[in-house]
């Protein structure tokens, strides 16, 4: 009779597949392409994996992340019935390979000459740019919370420009919750009055301030937001935003104090098309839900939030935003003739990463498609990044208040109109019955 060791000495020479895995054969390819950009001194991780020595420490936590699919960090639902362009979820197969390497002991294997990540982005991700504009240093105590900021600079362009793509280069990004770039058209009611050069603090009213009649996209539209977990994409092949002469760009800020202080000189490239495009790309915040409002020590709210397209448009990105709260969502797409898709599910929202979520194939919704968002909301002293269970929660925009919007980019024609997508005139942030501010 055979001994179990000799057994599985059968079993392990009758199948080379079944070799142990190795830190330097199977685990730093995964580590090197899916890990180390975050995961190297000077990124955004906290911990380095670019050594064999560095790694080994981390072997059961690296185990439980990937098995958990905590790490990379990716938030949609896996099988989702649309892929996405910037999936940075492992396969099966990759997960496989990392967890049975730390079950073994993780060896290192034949060591390599070096562990060599792949050499890190100097400069701009997407190449050389056309134009730059600057955050002239903003001063970030060392505690908060800090109010929504903001910025005008005029771009000074005698004729209207398509911009192909646009990328934030952030410099401090620990204390940085986000930043948007709007573009503001000539003429618009969007912090009209407010002084161009300095960095100011308007209340929500005058943020939400517009002329009667006015039109959104003549208002404002946004260029490019930036959040933890932001990575810089053109948005299309062939597409491009637009933006009209004589307009500036609008930037809000929102600051996130966290005990060190700094100045923060983060930039915005610009990316001129070369010939006008065939689409244009335009972003929305439309589908949002103003009135929300979280009772007390609820585990479970749910709001709801649609929104009716009035002519055809394809989809192309989702970002789904709340605060500390928000637990879950999802977005669906429900088609004139009474079909549904779900767009994106996110079953474990984790405020930390704002992920955007850019489809494969931009997706074609026809006019009359309802979107709808339902956002989860955990408002119990049991979510431990609840900053309290007692309140009466409503929209706002600290972290101790609430949001729901899914963040849209929607595709038309070069020359369509972006404000016929909407129905009807959508509702204005700062006319709701607001939270706390
Ligand atoms: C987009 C950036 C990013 C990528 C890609 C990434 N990580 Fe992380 N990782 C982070 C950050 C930031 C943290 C610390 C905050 C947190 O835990 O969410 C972290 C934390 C971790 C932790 C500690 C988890 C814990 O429970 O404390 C492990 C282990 C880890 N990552 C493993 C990995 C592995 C393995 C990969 C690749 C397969 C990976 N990460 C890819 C950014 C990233």
């Amino acid at each position: 009779m055979l001994t179990v060791a000799a057994m599985l000495a059968v079993i392990v020479a009758a199948a080379p597949s079944a070799a142990p895995k190795t830190f330097s054969r199977d685990v730093w390819p995964i580590l090197k392409t899916r890990c180390v950009n975050c995961h190297q001194a000077g990124e955004i991780a906290p911990m380095a994996f670019t050594s064999y020595k560095q790694t080994r420490p981390w072997a059961a936590a690296i185990r439980e992340a990937v098995l958990s699919r905590k790490m990379p960090p990716w938030h949609a639902a896996p099988n989702a019935a649309h892929a996405f362009r910037n999936d940075r979820s492992l396969s099966n197969a990759e997960i496989q390979t990392i967890a049975a390497w730390a079950e073994s002991g993780a060896p290192e294997g034949d060591p390599l000459p070096a562990y060599t990540p792949p050499p890190r982005q100097q400069g701009w991700v997407l190449g050389s740019p056309d134009k730059v504009v600057g955050i002239p240093g903003f001063p970030v105590p060392k505690t908060g919370p800090l109010p929504y900021s903001f910025l005008i600079v005029p771009l000074h362009f005698e004729h209207d420009t398509w911009v192909r793509a646009a990328e934030f280069r952030i410099e401090h990004r620990a204390v940085i919750h986000h930043i948007n770039a709007f573009i503001r058209s000539p003429g618009s009611s969007f912090l009209a009055g407010f002084p161009i050069g300095p960095i100011f603090v308007p209340t929500v009213a005058e943020r939400g301030k517009t002329r009667e009649g006015e039109r959104l996209f003549d208002r404002r539209q946004l260029l490019l937001g930036y959040e933890p977990g932001y990575f810089p994409m053109p948005w299309l092949e062939d597409g491009a935003k637009l933006i009209p002469a004589g307009s500036d760009l609008v930037f809000e800020m929102h600051y996130n104090p966290n005990g060190t202080e700094v100045t923060d000189h983060s930039e915005l490239a610009l990316y001129f098309a070369k010939a006008p495009p065939a689409e244009r790309v335009v972003a929305i915040d439309t589908l949002r839900d103003l009135d929300l409002q979280i009772p007390p020590r609820d585990r479970d709210y749910h709001s709801k939030a649609t929104m009716t397209l009035a002519r055809p448009a394809r989809l192309l990105s989702i970002q789904p935003h709340m605060h500390f709260r928000g637990k879950s969502m999802a977005i669906r797409a429900i088609y004139p003739d009474g079909t549904q898709s779900e767009l994106l599910n996110v079953p474990k929202y984790d405020f930390l990463w704002q992920t955007t979520y850019v489809l494969k194939q931009p997706l074609e919704l026809p006019a009359g498609t309802v979107l709808e968002s339902v956002a989860g909301y955990d408002n119990s002293p049991d979510n431990p990044f609840n900053p309290d269970p007692n309140d009466t929660v409503k929209w706002g925009d600290q972290t101790f208040n609430e949001m729901h919007i899914a963040f849209l980019e929607l595709v038309i024609e070069a020359k369509g109109d972006p404000d016929s997508l909407f129905q009807s005139q959508p509702k204005m942030i700062g006319t709701q019955t607001s939270g706390k501010h």
